[in-house]
């Protein structure tokens, strides 16, 4: 067996996606039974303009002549995803009265909200973290997009001292709101965000 990066098509996220939210279950430690209530919503959202899924699978499967096999092959131990951001999502609406709050000005709040890929979901199976496989899949998702940024949220934990909180840091991802409430969580998070493509300089303020 060896692991693999893949791209994943959405048709392919849809055929593996109970898959892809057992792992992410695993990975964010949420009870059981998390998977049905998010199942719909990452179908919409593979269905969104400008979504790219990526998977780390392990497989004894020969690779293809692009180096990698099949994706839908293998067990999937990794998944991310994202797509481009826009006014019609929550995500955006919710960021954007975010950045009001703190007082950030509107010229601002439209050039971060004008051309971004958001970084939705990024886990890796517990078996296998801290392998450096979430920082390939992250590159891989981040490659070649035609966004000028991205931006992600992530829970807030003291001391940022997380495997989350290390890779997005080692990436470059410089903070654009912290202590953050989504309408609806209790949780606090950070949205982050830096420029792309990611060898480039960071978010510019
Ligand atoms: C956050 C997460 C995606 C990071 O992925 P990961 O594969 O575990 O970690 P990274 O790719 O960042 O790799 C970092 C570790 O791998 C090690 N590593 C890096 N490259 C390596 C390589 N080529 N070979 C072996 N180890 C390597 C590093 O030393 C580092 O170890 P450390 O964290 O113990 O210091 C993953 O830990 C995860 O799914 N966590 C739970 C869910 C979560 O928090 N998701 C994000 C929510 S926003």
């Amino acid at each position: 067996m060896a692991t693999y990066l893949v791209d994943l098509s959405p048709a392919t996220m849809q055929r593996r996606l109970d898959e892809a939210l057992s792992v992410y279950v695993d990975a964010m430690r949420y009870p059981r039974g998390t998977e049905n209530q998010r199942a719909s919503m990452w179908l919409e959202h593979s269905r969104r303009p400008g979504w790219k899924g990526v998977a780390a699978i392990d497989t004894a499967a020969p690779a293809g002549p692009d180096g990698t096999p099949d994706p839908d092959s293998g067990d999937l131990v990794g998944i991310a995803y994202g797509y481009c951001g826009a006014p019609d999502q929550w995500w955006q609406q919710q960021v954007v009265q975010g950045l009001r709050r703190v007082g950030v000005d509107q010229a601002h709040v439209n050039a971060l909200m004008s051309s971004y890929f958001e970084l939705t979901e990024l886990h890796i199976h517990p078996r296998v973290q801290g392998r450096g496989l979430g920082e390939a899949l992250a590159r891989r998702l981040l490659a070649g997009r035609d966004e000028t940024h991205v931006l992600l949220s992530t829970p807030e934990i003291n001391g940022e001292a997380n495997r989350a909180w290390r890779l997005y840091r080692r990436l470059g991802f410089t903070d654009v709101i912290r202590g953050y409430h989504f309408a609806g969580d209790p949780r606090a998070f950070a949205i982050l965000g830096r420029s792309l493509p990611l060898d480039g300089a960071g978010l510019a303020r």
